[in-house]
């Protein structure tokens, strides 16, 4: 798949540097040639000598070293590539690339490229929700920038949270991805996938049994044509598909927020099954039994609309905006009825009676109702209905398919 593809890996100074080194086998596994740039930082966790070995190429560390003026300038390196893999990509690296800085060879490479940019964050979670941060990814995704991560988990710092590094084989994913000439190369979709969890109190929450299998099943279906995807995903059963980034998040409010820090987007799909209501009067503290047999007062309310809201949105507003809705009667008139108030473009109806076995199902029944009517198609496993779907999103953005 990515034979006679040559990478361009800038690794950064973070403690995910490590995982590079493997990265660079896997890459070179499936036939890449990989020409390592360190950071000055980055030698600090990992040598030349052994991402140089590793690639079989030499290992560029040096601005101003004149022999590698002599041999290959700056501007022919960041050239020579197919695509420029930053991995990590570290909080430092990324406000230079926002910022626009060249003060050594990673950053000048980054700004001389006429190359696709793929980078894979790592920091401490802190600093990746840092507002500075924010902006600088606001800035890159703004700038094309594609991304891939981060994940969340235990990082080395001993903090939990979003910041670690994507693995190697999703960063492979992702190359594989940004290389292929799918229609959706270049543009940005964001998927929302899974139920959404609102609390009652620290230890309860209100849930619902979507698996997420539909919105996973769709953000690989047009990574795959090509798209960078952010997979907006409250707490699903279905693990997320690789080679996108994930922002995980729990509640209606956090999935609206995320989805507004992820624009701009040239489509946005909203597979969520998100809650209506939340509780208004969630404790914070764990509710007890008072003894008296009387049940707590629930008060509800209701969630932002997150289709609806960005539907909306008067500028910046996506070229495409795509909802879902689960119907068991009159599918059309109803789901027809939903794009009209939500103001989306296109409504994907799922026939969810009980007698269709659909619902928890490895199949589904579509109907698309968009501005040009309704239109049926077959019954299809979830897998087809994405990959149709992602090709008429496609062919909608005016990029083939
Ligand atoms: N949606 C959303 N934010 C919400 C509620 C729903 O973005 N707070 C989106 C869902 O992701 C989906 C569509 O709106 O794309 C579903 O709309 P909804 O009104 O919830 O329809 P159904 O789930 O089909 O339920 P009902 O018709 O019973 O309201």
């Amino acid at each position: 798949m990515l034979s006679g593809k040559r990478i361009l890996l800038i690794i950064g100074g973070g403690i995910a540097a490590y995982k590079s080194l493997d990265l660079i086998r896997r890459l070179k596994e499936r036939g890449a040639s990989v020409t390592p740039v360190l950071t000055k930082a980055a030698e600090e966790f990992v040598t030349p000598l052994s991402a140089g070995a590793l690639a079989g190429e030499k290992c560029y560390r040096h601005l101003f070293d004149l022999t590698d003026e002599a041999e290959m300038g700056h501007i022919q390196l960041s050239r020579a590539a197919d695509l420029v893999v930053v991995a990590p990509a570290t909080a430092d690296l990324m406000a230079k690339m926002a910022g626009g800085h060249a003060d050594d060879l990673a950053s000048t490479l980054l700004m001389a490229t006429d190359k696709r940019v793929l980078i894979a964050p790592a920091m401490n979670v802190r600093m990746w929700l840092h507002r500075a941060t924010q902006r600088n990814i606001a800035a890159l995704r703004a700038d094309d920038i594609r991304f891939v991560g981060p994940d969340e988990g235990d990082m080395a710092c001993g903090e939990y949270g979003p910041g670690r590094m994507a693995e190697p084989l999703d960063i492979v994913a992702a190359v594989e991805a940004a290389l292929g000439d799918g229609p959706l190369q270049g543009r940005h979709v964001i998927v929302t996938s899974g139920p959404t969890h609102e609390p009652i109190d620290p230890v309860r929450y209100i849930a619902n049994r979507s698996s997420g299998a539909q919105g996973t099943a769709l953000a690989r279906a047009l990574r795959d044509l090509g798209a960078t995807v952010t997979f907006v995903t409250g707490p699903a059963s279905v693990p997320p598909p690789g080679g996108v980034s994930v922002v995980r998040v729990e509640t209606a409010a956090e999935m609206l927020q995320a989805v507004q820090a992820a624009l701009p987007a040239d489509a946005a799909v909203f597979a969520a099954a998100v809650a209506d209501w939340r509780v208004k009067n969630a404790s914070g503290s764990k509710m007890k039994k008072d003894g008296s047999g009387k049940a707590p007062a629930l008060d509800f309310a209701e969630n932002p609309d997150i289709l609806a809201t960005v539907s909306a949105m008067k500028k910046g507003r996506p070229a495409l905006v795509v909802g879902f809705a689960a119907e068991t009667d009159d599918v059309i008139g109803h789901a027809s009825a939903k794009r009209a108030r939500k103001g989306c473009d296109w409504i994907v109806a799922n026939d969810v009676r009980p007698a269709t076995g659909i619902m928890g199902g490895t199949e589904n029944a579509v109907t698309l109702i968009s501005a040009d009517g309704a239109e049926e198609w077959p019954r299809l496993p979830k897998d087809e209905v994405a990959r149709r779907l992602a090709a008429r999103i496609a062919g909608a953005l005016g990029a083939g398919g």
